[in-house]
């Protein structure tokens, strides 16, 4: 079935210039990218694109490190498109990551982890919408 879901380049990996090789490393595996745009979170936009994690201890330092500083936002595009996005992505800790793995390859620890991506086919549908309008997703 063909799926979209979010990804993100995380502040850690836009500020070391690697958005390129991110964005290689996505094409190459077969995803097609639907949209795309680069910006900056406030603190309140990070809060709210994170609001499931409102009461993990570690939300108020996510959301500051998520609004320290420009991110690339992407729409994918692909068969299991959201399986397939957390398979290249790799394990949330880096530590934990399979070798070829965006991850692996440039996450800093669990919280710098370079790229985020959606779950579910619900959370896509309103990450999705949290970022692009319909007019902005191609095909
Ligand atoms: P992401 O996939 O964007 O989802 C939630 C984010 O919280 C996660 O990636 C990390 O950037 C961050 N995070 C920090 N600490 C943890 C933790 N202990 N467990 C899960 N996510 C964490």
């Amino acid at each position: 079935m063909t799926q979209r879901t979010l990804s993100i380049i995380k502040p850690d990996a836009v500020q070391r210039n690697l958005q390129g090789a991110i964005m290689k490393m996505i094409q190459d595996s077969g995803l097609k990218i639907v949209a795309m745009k680069m910006l900056r979170l406030s603190k309140d936009e990070a809060r709210g694109f994170y609001d499931v994690h409102k009461d993990r201890p570690f939300f108020d330092s996510l959301t500051d490190y998520m609004s320290s500083g420009p991110i690339v936002v992407s729409i994918l595009e692909g068969e299991n498109g959201i399986d397939k996005y957390r398979e290249i992505m790799g394990a949330t800790n880096p530590e934990n990551a399979q070798e070829g793995t965006i991850r692996k390859a440039y996450a800093l620890d669990i919280e710098k982890n370079s790229v985020h991506g959606s779950d579910a086919p619900e959370t896509a549908q309103v990450e999705m919408a949290y970022f692009f309008s319909k007019m902005e997703m191609v095909g």
